[in-house]
Order: structure tokens, then sequence, then C-alpha cells
């Protein structure tokens, strides 16, 4: 079956976005994290490309390179003289990035550095990001970021309030609080990693909109694993590096390349809404809809889970 490349709605939201969402970590230059550098052109080009698109969905957070890849958002939306019309930007609220505290207080401070940054008076959607590494009572207890975030949401600053974070156990936790209209789990629901589907389960019985982050593993199912022999912003174990390889060898005797199988093995489940791809490079947006695109033989995924065990 052909993947639908069609827009559709974003949940409750009364948005409508594209099932591939661009996303922009390694463009806040972060070769801490990524393991390269990214120059502001190539974010600049990037960004360009996205709003030139067909992917109408584009993602950041507060935190990526402290501060950068919005920055660099922001200066292709000045140019713009906005956001394109029918295209939706998320971002999220961030936890201090020295200190990991994530108060009211914080929860304030990266609202207000990201509406200066992007150069906007209303952000579209706001995750509460990685809550993992903050206490829970700083961030549910009264006048905590949680609080916060809900008021800015009530006066209109914030469209749509998400959750984006790591643990499916700390996610499930936070996702029974109520009140969030969107999810985000990421590098959890791969071609290696099925660890997200009690989280993707719950989002789908409750109607919320799951988007799944980082189909390549954040690099490794994409370059493959003897270019980029990383997952999920480390050097990846030696027998997770043998899956990869094992994977990879499916897809060359069937002919099709690796990043089209892991791409599309988020895109076909049809209990998520969209797929974060993230880019650095302008061609990047083609190359996506043309992996999206790639037919693929129907019996491939059984193999494709067998190698992965
Ligand atoms: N907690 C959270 O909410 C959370 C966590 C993780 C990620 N995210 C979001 O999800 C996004 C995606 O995650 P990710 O960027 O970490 O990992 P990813 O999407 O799994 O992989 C990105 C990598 O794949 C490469 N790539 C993309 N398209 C390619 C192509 N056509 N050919 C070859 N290589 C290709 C990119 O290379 P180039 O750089 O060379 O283009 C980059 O190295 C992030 O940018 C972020 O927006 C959110």
């Amino acid at each position: 079956m052909p993947i639908d490349l069609s827009l559709r709605p974003f949940g409750q939201t009364g948005l409508t976005v594209h099932p591939i969402c661009v996303g922009c970590a390694a463009l806040g230059d972060m070769p801490e994290t990524f393991a390269y550098s990214v120059s502001n052109e190539d974010a600049y080009a990037t960004v360009r490309a996205a709003f030139g698109s067909s992917i109408n969905f584009i993602d950041t957070a507060n935190i990526y390179g402290w501060g950068e890849s919005e920055r660099r958002i922001g200066v292709v939306i000045r140019e713009r003289g906005g956001l394109p019309p029918g295209h939706i930007l998320a971002t999220k609220a961030d936890r201090d990035k020295d200190t990991n505290r994530f108060d009211g207080d914080q929860a304030r401070r990266s609202i207000e550095e990201s509406l200066s940054r992007l150069g906007l008076d209303h952000l579209q959607i706001v995750y509460l990001h990685d809550p993992e590494y903050a206490p829970w009572d700083e961030i549910v207890g009264r006048g905590g970021a949680l609080d916060v975030l809900r008021r800015y949401r009530e006066q209109g600053v914030i469209g749509h309030l998400g959750l984006a974070g790591g643990p499916i156990d700390v996610m499930l936790r936070y996702l029974d609080l109520g009140g969030f209209e969107c999810v985000i789990s990421h590098n959890r629901y791969t071609l290696l990693n099925r660890e997200a589907e009690p989280l993707i389960a719950a989002c789908h019985a409750r109607g919320i909109p799951m988007v799944n982050a980082a189909p390549y593993g954040s690099g490794m199912l994409s370059k493959g694993p003897s270019v980029y022999p990383r997952y999920m912003y480390r050097d990846a174990a030696p027998d997770l590096v043998r899956r990869a390889f094992a994977v990879e060898a499916v897809c060359q005797r069937r002919g099709v390349p690796l990043a089209a199988a892991a791409l599309q093995f988020s895109l076909r489940d049809r209990r998520i809404a969209s797929t974060i791809v993230g880019m650095t490079k302008p061609e990047r947006l083609a190359q996506t809809l043309a992996l999206a695109a790639q037919p693929l033989p129907g019996n491939i995924w059984a193999e494709l889970d067998a190698a992965a065990e």
C-alpha cells in the first residue's frame, strides 16, 4: 500500500499537518549530540526549503543548541515576514540547561525566550519537554511549569499544549494527568526499538495525536551503521550495530534504501499522526518525500522484524 502523504487533522487541535514533520534539533548545531556541526547557512537553507515544501510541519525546542535552533528558524521567519500561511511550527518549553530546574519561573522564561527568538507573538504548539530531567513536584506542583504553560494556553499565547519526552514510564505518568493535546516520543519506535508501543497505544485509545520523532534513531538508520554507528545521540552498543547491519542486509537484498524502510516503518502505522525527521541540508526535503513514496515489497516487514531481533 502506498503511503498516504496527504495533510490530516491533528487530533482535536483544529490544525492540519503533514505526516512528515521537519526536525530542527541538529539545525541548532549540537556537535556533542550529533557528532557533527551545522553552519548558519546550511540551517537557513534547510528552513527555507522546509517553508517552500509541501511538508507544512516543523519542530524545534527552546533548548536545542541552547537556543540556536530557534534563533536560526527565527531569522528565516523574519526574512519571510512571518510563518508561511498554512505552516505549523511546534516548539518546546524546557528546563534550565545548567541546573535542570523546571519550575514556573523557568517555564515562563522558556516561553518568553522562544517568542523572542522566533519573532512570533503566538506559539501554535508548545510541548512540555523532557520532564524526566526535573522533579515531578517542580513541574506538576501548584505554580509549577505545567500551571504556567496552562495559563499561557488560556491567554492564547500558546495554541496547544503537548507532552514530549523519552522514558515511556515517565511519559505515561504525565499523560495520566490529562490535558495534553499531542504527544512526542523519540527513538523508541523504529526498525530497531519498539519500547514506545504502550505509549502509542495509550494515545491512540485517548484520541491524542502521537508524533514519532527520530525514525532513523538519530542517523544510524538513514546513513547506515558503517557510516554512523550511533543511536539516540551516543555510540551504539555492539549488539545494536549488529542488528542494524542485519536490517540493512535485508534492504540491500530487496533493493530498497535502508532509510526508506526506516521512514515507512513509522509512516505506515496509522496510529502515528506525524513522523519527525531530522535534517540539516535543503535537499533532504525532496529526498525525504522520495523515500516516503518509494514502493517497498509488502512482505518486507516480517523479514525486517526477524533481522532486528
Ligand atoms: N524529546 C523530544 O521531544 C525529541 C527527542 C528527539 C528528537 N526530537 C525531534 O525529532 C527530530 C528528529 O530526530 P533526530 O534528528 O534526532 O533523528 P532522526 O530523524 O532519526 O535522524 C536524523 C539524521 O538522519 C539524517 N538524514 C535525514 N534524512 C536523510 C537522508 N535522506 N539521507 C541521509 N541521511 C538523512 C540526518 O542527516 P543530516 O543532518 O545530514 O541531514 C540526521 O543525521 C529532532 O530534530 C527533533 O525535532 C524530539
